[in-house]
């Protein structure tokens, strides 16, 4: 029996989407908070479980007889890490065979701009490798669909005002990361293995600018400034401090580098090419 946990978030929902076309329904159980938010899915004769990270009494009730656990890292800004472990010690406990873990892509362990956010990765990468728990480590790279966060809904009218420079970086589709994991659940051969899941297309802000002005037939422009006049212009804009801290962190993460990619094995994962930046571009922005 194979244990979705997120499933009434975005990733978990499509992984389990996708896998239900694999394997039957009745393999299958899925883990949410509310598990009454899933009443479409138990409908479908998924095994629907009550389960919450922060609650290990109720990890260790949902993780009966399950063989491999796919754990969506938690949207916990605070102690992210902490529940992860909180899962991966009841999945032991309650003799999972196989941790599937979707974690972060990054090119280093420290000092990175969005070091709050990457370390709670590192540490549970380091907890799931030492648990003895046979896992499977899918780095995801960063969201494409992450960008209308950083680019604002009201982009075609006003361009992009985002202080990350014209660094490439390689986004990736949430669907994609979606369809790879299923095919890693359903499929062999994935044990104590770690997968870089990004693109071979890389793109700046420049290139993400010019593909919207392509789409829309009116120039979108792209500006980057200081991150001073950033930061001013969002506080000015009543943005919360903790949201300006989080995009001037990944807009710097972006600038350095930190998510441009050579070969990952996405492709490989998905048996076909990954979405393209203009395909998601399309979907997010001009499919409503
Ligand atoms: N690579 C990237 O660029 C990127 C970008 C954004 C996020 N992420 C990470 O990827 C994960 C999945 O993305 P997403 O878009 O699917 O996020 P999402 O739609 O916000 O879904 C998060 C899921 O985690 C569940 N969850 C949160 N806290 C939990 C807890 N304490 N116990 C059990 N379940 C809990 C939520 O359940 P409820 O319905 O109960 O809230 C929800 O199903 C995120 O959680 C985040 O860690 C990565």
């Amino acid at each position: 029996m194979i244990l979705i946990t997120g499933a009434t978030g975005n990733l978990g929902k499509a992984t389990l989407e996708f896998l239900l076309k694999k394997v039957p329904a009745s393999s299958v159980a899925a883990m949410a908070r509310q598990p009454e938010k899933l009443a479409d899915v138990k409908a479908l004769g998924v095994d629907v479980r009550q389960g919450d990270y922060t609650d290990p009494a109720s990890l260790l009730n949902a993780f009966k007889g399950i063989d491999t656990l796919f754990l969506v890292s938690s949207s916990d800004m605070t102690d992210r890490a902490a529940q992860h472990i909180n899962a991966f010690d009841a999945a032991k406990q309650s003799g999972v065979k196989h941790i599937v873990f979707t974690s972060f892509q990054r090119k280093q362990d420290s000092g990175s701009p969005i070091q709050f956010l990457a370390q709670s990765y590192i540490d549970t990468e380091k907890h799931l490798k030492a648990s003895g728990v046979t896992y499977t480590i899918l780095k995801n790279g960063l969201y494409a669909d992450a960008l209308p966060m950083f680019l604002g809904q009201t982009v075609l009218e006003t361009g992009i005002f985002f202080p990350a420079g014209t660094t490439k970086s390689a986004y990736t589709s949430r669907k994609d990361m979606a369809e790879a994991a299923a095919n890693v659940l359903a499929g062999t051969g994935h044990e104590n293995k770690e997968y870089e899941l990004a693109t071979e297309e890389n793109v700046s802000f420049n290139d993400i600018a010019s593909i919207l002005s392509e789409l829309s037939g009116k120039t979108v422009g792209y500006v980057d400034p200081a991150k001073e006049v950033f930061i001013d212009a969002l506080t000015k804009g009543g943005v919360p401090e903790g949201m300006i801290g989080m995009a001037t962190g990944f807009a710097e993460a972006i600038r350095i580098g930190e998510f441009a990619s050579g070969k990952t094995d996405l492709e490989r994962l998905l048996g076909h090419s990954p979405t393209r930046m203009k395909e998601s571009l399309r979907i997010m922005f001009f499919s409503h």
